[in-house]
């Protein structure tokens, strides 16, 4: 699909189907209380056109309702669709992004190629741009790449109607909404991609491809250098498969980045890229393994991060470590009762960890991630991962996981996830839980039992950070939509990108 932003009148506009705004002004309460929807746009034609059907009550201007009208009189567009976005009083951005999803995901079943989508006019007009432009892009996606009939469903263009008296914010906007939605996209791909396709090593060259065309440093790294970190823990995961892991670390430096007198904060995005989870000897019952291939979404995250990160460009300095491996049962794999030991923490050893269950692989791999991420000078750290059963059981698949050691820090993200309306609730910290993991024979087990799994799991994680500020995002729940909605289709959502992107921007200021 091809995004436009156009300034224009909507009366002329010729396209298969114009989509407007509208909200429910409805301010009485008890007995008066009747939906009053409200045009979100100034424009008199298309007041003109919605009149007849508005004044019927029919459409109530609920969140994501729609009402579509063909042959609209006095306009040039073949239907008019009209989309709710719920309360006028409540309407933000986040609603907006929603409305334009709506309109676009209404298009693609009835194979309606040409859409206008008209910015509500009463919205503070840079964040509506951006959303409405995150809004169309997210919801072209869909999960069905391999179909060979998918074509039926493309929509080739999506104009953005703007008013002119707005240009500069709408512009501002629109370009930040295009990078934002394309990392996300390109997150949600790999997470889509097969297990088969879409191995460490094949993550490895994608990332490698997607840095190189933004202008990113990168490595990529196997077996080998995993021997030479001593990173113990990330092979004794890898081990088990044939197909060889990969260490991925992509670099951001700010425009005239200087080593010697750089003085910033170098913020460090460590992802967990299993490419399929099988549970390895303790393995998982057959019922919805193949879901596991979703087990590397915590770095298709990073990944998208860094993809949005080297495009806006910000003032600080970010490094990206990936730690991809397939997690199998083989005559090589590790075993439960095994004692692996982690990468060295400079001149510390590393820690023993008895591993008391294979399918808790992801904090292994993250152990050394994160490790990793502070030999090579990252100052404040942030991981994704799809960690926890346990964290889909607390939350559901509405709100992810989020954990941190420090104050200061999660604020910033939290101011973050408030801008992308992406939902993170924090889970405590605590010595009890870490009590959880402690080991008879090694310095810790990699399970803390069925109580606060998810807990015990970050836990396990912070061992690793030491005093560095860390913020842990668990994903599991979040990662793949179980049901399409209105405005995004089923499967991977793409979750974080756009809140970890958000939340690097904030160290600028
Ligand atoms: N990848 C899984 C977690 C997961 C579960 C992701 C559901 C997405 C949806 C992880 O590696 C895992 O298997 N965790 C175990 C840990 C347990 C053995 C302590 C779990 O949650 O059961
Ligand atoms: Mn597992
Ligand atoms: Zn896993």
């Amino acid at each position: 699909m091809k995004t436009e932003l156009v300034y224009s009148n909507l009366a002329g506009l010729a396209v298969e189907l114009l989509a407007v705004v509208v909200a429910d002004g409805q301010t009485a309460k008890g007995a008066e209380a009747r939906p009053e929807p409200v045009l979100l746009t100034t424009d008199p034609a298309i007041k003109a056109a919605a009149e007849a059907v508005l004044a019927t009550g029919e459409f109530k201007a609920a969140a994501n309702e729609t009402l579509l009208i063909h042959a609209p009189a006095g306009l040039a567009a073949k239907r008019l669709l009209l989309v709710g976005i719920g309360k006028l009083a409540k309407a933000t951005a986040i609603h907006t992004r929603a409305a334009a999803g709506t309109a676009v995901r209404f298009c693609k079943p009835r194979a309606i190629r040409d859409l206008a989508f008209a910015l509500p006019t009463q919205l503070a007009a840079e964040a509506t741009a951006r959303a409405a432009t995150e809004g169309a892009l997210l919801a072209d996606f869909d999960p069905d790449t391999y179909r060979s009939d998918r074509k039926d469903q493309s929509v080739y263009a999506c104009k953005l109607i703007a008013s002119a008296t707005d240009k500069t914010a709408v512009e501002a906007g629109y370009a930040e909404g295009l990078i934002f939605a394309e990392a996300q996209n390109f997150a949600r791909v790999q997470v889509n991609e097969p297990p088969n396709v879409l191995t460490p090593t094949v993550l490895g060259q994608r990332a490698a491809a997607m840095a190189q065309s933004i202008g990113l440093k990168w490595d990529v790294y196997s077996s080998e250098k995993l021997h030479e970190l001593k990173m113990g823990a990330f092979w004794a995961v890898a081990k088990g498969s044939e197909e060889p892991p990969a260490l991925i670390v992509l670099t951001y430096e700010p425009e005239g980045y200087d080593p010697a007198t750089y003085s910033g904060p170098v913020l460090g995005l460590v992802g967990k890229g299993i490419t399929f989870d099988t549970g390895g000897i303790s393995i998982k019952p057959a019922d919805g393994m193949e879901k596991m291939k979703y087990d590397m979404a915590g770095s298709a995250a990073m990944l998208g991060a860094m993809c949005a990160i080297g495009q806006l460009k910000p003032k600080v300095k970010v490094i990206c470590v990936v730690c991809s491996a397939e997690n199998m049962p083989d005559g090589k794999a590790y075993k439960p009762g095994d004692i692996v030991t982690s990468m060295p923490d400079g001149e510390k050893p590393g820690k023993s960890v008895e591993i008391i269950n294979t399918d808790a692989e992801g904090r292994l791999v993250l152990a050394d991630g994160l490790t990793y991420a502070r030999q090579l000078g990252c100052t404040h750290l942030i991981d994704a991962a799809t960690l926890t059963g346990a964290c889909v059981v607390a939350l559901g698949m509405v709100n992810a996981g989020a954990f941190s050691n420090d104050e200061e820090t999660f604020a910033r993200f939290d101011r973050a996830q408030q801008r992308t309306g992406e939902k993170f609730w924090r889970l405590p910290l605590g010595e009890e839980y870490f009590d959880q993991i402690k080991s008879d024979i090694a310095d810790i087990k990699n399970t803390g039992g069925r109580w606060g799994g998810a807990v015990t799991a970050a836990e396990f994680l912070k061992v690793f950070v030491a005093d560095t500020p860390w913020i842990h995002l668990d994903i599991a729940g979040m990662a793949w939509i179980e049901d399409s909605r209105p405005y995004i289709a089923k499967g991977p959502s793409g979750v974080a990108v756009r809140t970890i992107a958000e939340w690097v921007r904030n160290f600028e200021a």
